[in-house]
């Protein structure tokens, strides 16, 4: 028995790294997949290939369910194509998770407007239209289980200082999961984020340099397939009762971010004088404000 069984799910940019595995693992536990990729470089400026078909001969030489699809998440019609896919060749979709992504990183200083809209187009609006399109059918279908998973990243969490593109797009998906989260509920959708940690070709240029964490391919610890478990677990159907929330995968690691909530907070009875204001948020705040990330500690 399998923790899948029977049910449908669509993977964007499941050609390669996690996606890739997240596939492979959502296969050999019973479901049947829809691999999308469309085979891009890690910039998303040329095509190289095509990935997805060689997951799909991998997964039905292993006996699991497979199909291909080689569409770019950026475009409306063919995202509504791929959901239409899932549905004609197994008859539902229970699960969708957007993977697919591309990095054209730069400081803000030197970033193109070019730069900025590829890396949005294909993290923001492709998890957009996937997602659209997708809750269509799921609202024409209420009463299933169903799944959205988004992946983000630490950049976007604890701002990456060479990704401003790639962080406000992450950061754009975490909003768009969380109004997902609230609006579909009713229709049995939950929608979740994942951040997840991996060697992959997105991250291999780490090796040997992060401070944090040990990029290299024989640590089986930042593996893909440590990414998975709980990605398989937000897909099945015993997640119900987790929905709107960031979940860290990787490394050994499963955590469960907090919610935004207001920490600290100082009131007046009408309207802030101005200097009573930066009074009270200085005296009540300041101590309160730590610098965890490297990159964030003011110069001293
Ligand atoms: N690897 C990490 O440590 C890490 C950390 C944080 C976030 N992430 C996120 O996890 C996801 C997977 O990353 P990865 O490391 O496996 O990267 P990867 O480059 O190995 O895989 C990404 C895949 O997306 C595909 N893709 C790109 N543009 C596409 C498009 N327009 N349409 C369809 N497919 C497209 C690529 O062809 C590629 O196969 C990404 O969203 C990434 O931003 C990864």
């Amino acid at each position: 028995m399998g923790r899948l069984d029977g049910r449908v799910a669509v993977i964007t940019g499941a050609g390669r790294g996690i996606g890739a595995e997240v596939a492979r693992c959502m296969a050999r536990e019973g479901a049947s997949v829809v691999v999308n990729d469309l085979g891009a470089s890690m910039d998303g400026s040329q095509s190289e290939g095509t990935p997805a078909d060689a997951v799909v001969e991998e997964i039905c030489r292993a006996g699991g369910k497979a199909v291909s699809n080689g569409c770019n998440v950026t475009d409306w019609d063919a995202t509504e194509a791929l959901i239409a896919q899932a549905v004609d060749s197994f008859g539902r979709l229970d699960i969708l998770v957007n993977v697919a992504g591309i990095i054209r990183d730069g400081m803000i200083f030197k970033m193109d407007e070019k730069q900025f809209d590829s890396v949005i187009a294909v993290h923001l609006k492709g998890t957009f239209n996937t997602t659209r399109h997708a809750s269509v059918y799921w609202r024409e279908n209420r009463g299933g289980q169903y799944r959205i998973i988004n992946f983000i990243s630490g950049s976007g969490l604890y701002g990456s200082p060479t990704q401003p593109n790639y962080a406000a797009a992450k950061m754009g998906i975490v909003g768009l999961t969380n109004s997902c989260a609230s609006a579909l509920v009713g229709y049995g959708v939950t929608a979740n984020c994942i951040a997840p940690v991996a060697f992959t070709r997105m991250t291999e240029s780490l090796a040997g340099k992060s401070t944090v964490m040990d990029y290299s391919p024989d640590n089986e610890k930042i593996s893909v397939a440590n990414v998975v478990p709980p990605v398989v677990y937000l897909a099945s159907e015993q997640s119900e009762w987790l929905n709107g929330r960031i979940i860290q995968a990787g490394n050994g690691r499963i955590g469960l971010f907090n919610s935004p909530a207001i920490e600290r907070e100082v009131t007046t009875p009408g309207v802030w004088d101005m200097g009573v204001a930066f009074e009270e948020m200085e005296g009540a705040f300041k101590e309160a404000v730590v610098y965890p990330n490297p990159f964030r500690k003011p110069k001293s």
